[in-house]
């Protein structure tokens, strides 16, 4: 079945307002009216209204790069589902690597988090991926199988249906050496066939599995030519308008004139 093209820009901890706020116009300038693929910014927490306010009559739309899962409470430095909401985002990348690594996540806070953004009606894009080590050990299959079985546990078909599964091999983060497709459309065919086996294949066949690691826009046409491949999380190359753009556009070159 067709899956919309979807290409979410990770800001992670860069850009002060006046820098996101500018960033985010120019975008809708360019492609604000874009049809062709679902767009979305993740700034960080404390711009997300003032990037909202920019994008709001445009396709764009917003998502923020992490929740905490309770709703309310004594908790010192979180953000609540309801909080991302409130700021007009759809969207919260959850078990981000670099949360994983540097902020102690793991499958079971992955789970928490889920639950909770599902509850409220956000779509969590949930990161899952293997370090270079794993590969060379030729784990990967069993790492992403772990994270899928841990992040998505106690979840019906329903649930699994309004997230969104990014792959990020954590190599490939930041370092300029992307998968090969090949390599991306491997496991995005193993995540997809485990949804299958787990759920249905009309789950599995409805969601969007992005691929995400040094995605730029010299390589994001042959991903996307990659049957699994329905989409990018894009980090650096989201920080700057032209190349941003030309990931988006260059996505769906292939399917439609732009
Ligand atoms: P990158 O980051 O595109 O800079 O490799 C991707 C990500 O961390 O989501």
């Amino acid at each position: 079945m067709a899956r919309k093209p979807f290409i979410a820009g990770n800001w992670k901890m860069y850009k002060t307002t006046n820098e996101a706020v500018e960033l985010a116009g120019s975008l809708v300038k360019e492609i604000g009216k874009f049809v062709h693929a679902d767009i979305a910014l993740c700034p960080t927490y404390t711009v997300l209204n003032d990037v909202y306010k920019t994008i709001e009559n445009s396709v764009i739309t917003l998502g923020a790069q992490n929740v905490y899962w309770e709703s309310e409470g004594a908790y010192t430095g979180e953000i609540s589902p309801i909080m991302v909401k409130d700021t007009g985002a759809e969207y919260v990348i959850i078990g981000h690597s670099e949360r994983r690594k540097y902020f102690s996540e793991t499958d079971s806070t992955v789970n928490k988090k889920v639950k909770a953004v599902l509850a409220i009606g956000l779509t969590p894009i949930i990161c899952i991926g293997e370090t270079l080590e794993e590969r060379e050990q030729n784990k990967t299959m069993d790492v992403i199988k772990t994270q899928l079985e841990g992040g998505l546990e106690g979840f019906a078909a329903l649930d699994v249906l309004n997230s969104v599964i990014a792959y990020e091999p954590i190599w490939a983060i930041g370092t300029g050496k992307t998968a090969t497709p090949e390599q991306a459309e491997e496991v995005h065919a193993f995540i997809r066939t485990w949804l299958e086996e787990k759920y249905t294949s009309s789950t599995s066949d409805q969601i969007r599995i992005l691929y995400g690691g040094s995605v730029k826009p010299e390589n994001i046409r042959e991903l996307m030519q990659k049957e699994n491949i329905d989409g990018a999380l894009v980090g650096g190359a989201s920080l700057k308008k032209d190349s941003f753009v030309s990931i988006v556009k260059n996505a769906v070159s292939d399917t439609i004139k732009t």
